[in-house]
């Protein structure tokens, strides 16, 4: 069975010292989580901090992005090395605010990823169809050409050392949660386009979160579903019984 996973994405939100409120008041079952991975990926400038707030603690870091190139001339920008010395195991590669307004292509999402793996890091690849895609009747084909461009040449030493997050652009930050049978469907579809590159084995350990608009109240529908291994969470994850709560509600069921 795949190890679930819950990840909040935090976004432009947060100084370090809120992210330090936040660990502080965040309660200790959750600290000592043991059926699932717990991520926190607060803004860069939060990284340092929350590591120290979490050492001892099983809540992992993860950095909102990264740039493939180990180091250089390249202002403003991060490398994967410079982050796990702060102590992330994770980095959120190919968001679809960074595609839609920082330039991120399905090239550098790949570029990103293999640099991530190549340095130890897991990369949280999403993918994600538009509200014109989706209309349009493309949302398959959209998933599918963003996993199969993302997932290009990588190859993780295992398969937990890749994660795949499906968001769809319209349920991101709206309100509007994508039905939790077609959020499965569609995965399922990701996951056939991860086996294509990851062998059966590969895609069969592969994580596979769902995001957008994920709150407490919907959490437990989610991860009903076969292909739901997690949720990637925004605005829900900013506060610490909410992301609490959602970790709770991501532990195995005896039914699933
Ligand atoms: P919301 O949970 O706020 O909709 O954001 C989802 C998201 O973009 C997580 O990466």
């Amino acid at each position: 069975m795949r190890r679930p996973v819950l990840a909040g994405n935090w976004k432009m939100h947060k100084t370090a010292s809120d992210a330090a409120a936040f660990a502080a008041s965040l309660p200790e079952d959750v600290r000592s989580e043991r059926q699932v991975d717990a991520i926190i990926a607060p803004p860069a400038t939060a990284l340092d901090h929350l590591s120290r707030c979490f050492e001892g603690n099983a809540i992992r870091l993860a950095a909102q992005n990264m740039h493939w190139e180990a180091k250089g001339a390249f202002t403003g920008e991060i490398s994967a090395d410079m982050l796990k010395d702060l102590g992330v195991r994770y980095v959120i590669i190919g968001h679809s605010e960074r595609r839609e307004m920082f330039g991120e292509t399905d090239a550098s999402v790949n570029l990103k990823t293999k640099a991530a793996i190549a340095a130890g890091l897991i990369p949280i690849v999403c993918v994600g169809e538009t509200l014109a895609q989706r209309e349009a009747g493309q949302a398959d084909a959209i998933v599918v050409r963003q996993t199969n461009l993302a997932l290009q040449g990588v190859k993780p030493k295992e398969p937990a050392g890749l994660i795949i997050a499906y968001e769809p652009v319209w349920a991101i930050g709206t309100g509007k949660v994508c039905a939790a049978d077609e959020a499965d469907r569609i995965m399922g579809v990701i996951r056939d386009e991860v086996a294509r590159s990851q062998g059966p084995a590969g895609a069969d350990g592969t994580r596979i979160l769902y995001g957008g608009s994920v709150k407490p109240d919907n959490m437990a529908d989610l991860m009903r579903y076969p292909n739901i291994d997690g949720g990637l969470v925004g605005g829900a994850s900013l506060d610490p019984d909410s992301f609490a709560a959602l970790v709770r509600l991501s532990r195995p069921t005896p039914a699933k």
